[in-house]
């Protein structure tokens, strides 16, 4: 086979890059080593930065999520139980979107193959080859067979844990890392909201959060430790928790209901630098990691292929080689500003059990601050919203 993008892994990077080459013209084929329907329906995270709702939309992606996907104009703040509201509309004209990933992955697969494009589902044995070459070539098996792409270009699409960045040699990458002593443990269950807005909520106990995917069924996490076994969480124990963190002692405002899922998610803040070698370009999850609690990640992975599309446009268009070299600096300046805020959001809210009284009122100050200092607000919602994309998203598809 051979094909101008290779592009290892279907999640949002992988399949946004194909879809927004095709646009312009430019032809990719995208391997994937699940199945289409795990894929599908793998729960993550559900927020769209203004310009990413913006960006799908204007892709021709927007028809379900302008009936399913749920605008929001600000989020809430409770500490101990006392809720103050954040109204990024007011603050700097701008809202989010909260739209499954799972959703936008299924409107992307849905694109892809109606445009007659190859999405290979259920390859094994991913291998890289020659990419600090012009011809690169992507190798592996499909149905027991040996297959391989050659192209032009390899993104690296392929999570945390894929093959794309193991297979830059050592020393060409420096890592940043730090982790949490926490973990989230997230459940998706069959109960309304208990708010329209999403409630952040800072709790003595640990933090919690109250999003949610439609008007029934609420997407709610807890802070706990990142060891903790899922089964030491029967239901009754969530949902007396969230209860507790979200200070309703009369059970009032949180409706129970049925548990749909359940899972336990450690957190950690990663950056791989540069994001590129030879023709291997790494993108999202791939390249780096935030903790949720800023809702960056689905955001920063389009952001990035957004970088990615527009500079191999200008190749193809012009065989002008200076955006493509220079795609990984492009990137990180949003990537290490993302890392930034969803680092603040994560030490504002949480507890942490090393926590010195000095520490625990200085979080509290911080708190007080953003949620009565408009100056402050205005900072929180603006990278909330989305920072500016640099040139214009429509720059790539006119
Ligand atoms: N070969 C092919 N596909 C692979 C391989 C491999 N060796 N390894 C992993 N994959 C696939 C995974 O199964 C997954 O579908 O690559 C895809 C990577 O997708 P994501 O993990 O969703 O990463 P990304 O597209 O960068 O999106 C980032 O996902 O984890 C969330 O919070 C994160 O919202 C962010 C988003
Ligand atoms: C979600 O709805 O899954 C969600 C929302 C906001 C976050 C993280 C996750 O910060």
């Amino acid at each position: 086979m051979r094909t101008q993008v290779g592009i290892i892994g279907a999640g949002p990077a992988g399949l946004m890059l194909s879809h927004l080459l095709h646009l312009q013209g430019i032809e990719s084929i995208v391997i994937e080593d699940r199945s289409r329907e795990y894929v599908e329906g793998r729960i993550r995270a559900g927020v769209l930065e203004h310009w990413a709702a913006d960006l799908l939309d204007e892709t021709g992606l927007g028809e379900r999520m302008a009936r399913e996907g749920l605008m929001h104009g600000g989020i809430n703040i409770s500490i101990n139980g006392a809720l103050h509201y954040l109204d990024f509309k007011a603050l700097t004209g701008r809202g989010i979107m909260v739209y499954g990933q799972h959703e936008v992955v299924k409107d992307l697969i849905a694109a892809r193959l109606a445009a007659g494009e190859q999405i290979i589902f259920g390859v094994k044995d991913v291998r890289v080859e020659a990419i600090d070459s012009k011809q690169p070539v992507i190798r592996f098996t499909t149905n027991g067979k040996a297959s391989a792409i050659a192209c032009d270009f390899i993104g690296g699409c392929d999570g945390f844990h894929g093959i794309c960045r193991p297979s830059i040699p050592e020393g060409a990458l420096t890592t940043f890392e730090r982790s949490y002593p926490f973990g989230w443990l997230g459940i998706l269950a069959a109960s309304p909201p208990p708010d329209h807005e999403l409630i952040y909520a800072y709790h003595d106990r640990g933090f919690a959060l109250f999003s949610m995917r439609s008007p029934s069924v609420s997407r709610l996490y807890l802070q706990c430790d990142p060891e903790e076994h899922i089964a030491a969480w029967p239901d009754d124990r969530i949902w007396d928790e969230l209860h507790t963190r979200l200070g309703d002692k009369q059970r009032s405002r949180l409706a129970e209901g049925a548990v749909l899922q359940k899972g336990i998610t450690a957190m950690r803040s990663f950056v791989v630098e540069p994001m590129q070698y030879g023709r291997l370009f790494l993108t999202g999850d791939a390249a780096h990691i935030v903790p949720p609690t800023g809702a960056k990640g689905m955001n920063l992975a389009i952001a990035d292929v957004v970088v990615l599309a527009r500079a191999l446009k200008e190749f193809y268009r012009t065989g002008r080689n200076d955006l493509v070299q220079q795609y990984s600096s492009a990137c990180l300046r949003r990537v290490w500003k993302a890392q930034r805020f969803s680092w603040y959001m994560t030490s504002m809210l949480h507890r942490f059990h090393n926590d010195n009284p000095f520490d625990q009122r200085r979080q509290l100050a911080e708190l007080d601050y953003v949620t009565s200092s408009e100056a402050a607000a205005k900072a929180l919602a603006e990278n909330y919203t989305g920072l500016p994309m640099e040139g214009s998203v429509r720059y790539l598809i006119v």
